[in-house]
């Protein structure tokens, strides 16, 4: 199987802080990797990294094979338009706009001519089609969250990475939301989750446990 991220001696300080140190990380295509650890360890250090975010890191990376370091920023936001999904910890919702407007924001970016039709279809896996018209500020935390999910999935990424995609959220709600990870999983998108979920960390197929920003512990599932 192909790596779709390499990431070599990651090392990210803010400050004095070090937030991540000596991080090495393969993910090969299709794999669900779960990233858990306590808050502060780097989990979402680690993310913003992998997916293109945070360039001011030292250590090498490649995505789907190519080095990062040798893309312009344009080329970078070209890459993850196009083939990674964001679910971010906090969600970024247009929260004055409708549910469906706030799933077609990707495709500012990287138009497509069936961009409607993809939103819709990814608002009605995360079984939120009939509220595709309703503002996000009538939602509740749970229909947030799969708003944002939605979002990051309607552009069909090869892989899609999120933190803590379940925080804050009842048992039934979150057990949807993994059951949706699964099943994008099953076929074949490659998921890189940070959680404290371990339910979410049940179906990955690999764990990476951080702590103080270090790997801890690496172990198959
Ligand atoms: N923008 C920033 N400026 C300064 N320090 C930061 C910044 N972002 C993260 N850090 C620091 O880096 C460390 C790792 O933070 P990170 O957000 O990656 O943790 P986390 O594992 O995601 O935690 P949580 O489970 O609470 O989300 C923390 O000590 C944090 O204070
Ligand atoms: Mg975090």
């Amino acid at each position: 199987m192909t790596d779709v991220v390499e990431a070599t001696a990651l090392r990210r300080t803010f400050g004095a802080r070090v937030a991540l140190e000596g991080v090495d990380l393969r993910v090969a295509q299709g794999d669900f990797l779960a990233i858990m650890g306590p808050s502060g360890s780097g989990k979402s250090t680690l993310l913003g990294i992998i997916g293109g975010l945070d360039t001011s890191y030292q250590g090498s990376l490649k995505l789907f094979g190519q080095a990062t370091s040798v893309l312009s920023d344009r080329e970078l936001s070209l890459l993850r338009g196009k083939r990674i999904g964001f679910v971010f910890q906090a969600f970024f919702l247009l929260e004055h706009q409708s549910v469906l407007d706030n799933v077609l924001v990707p495709s500012l970016f990287v138009p497509r001519t069936d961009a409607k039709t993809a939103a819709l279809q990814a608002l009605d896996r995360v079984g939120l089609a009939d509220r595709a018209a309703d503002r996000v500020d009538t939602l509740s935390g749970g229909q947030r969250q799969r708003v944002a999910i939605a979002r990051a999935i309607a552009h069909q990424p090869s892989m899609l990475l999120c933190d803590e995609p379940t925080g804050n959220l009842d048992k039934e709600t979150a057990s949807r939301i993994v059951e949706i990870f699964a099943s994008l999983h099953r076929e074949g998108t490659t998921v890189i989750c940070a959680t404290h979920e371990d339910r979410l960390a049940e179906v990955a197929t690999t764990t990476l446990r951080l702590s103080e920003g270090r790997v801890s512990k690496e172990q198959a599932s």
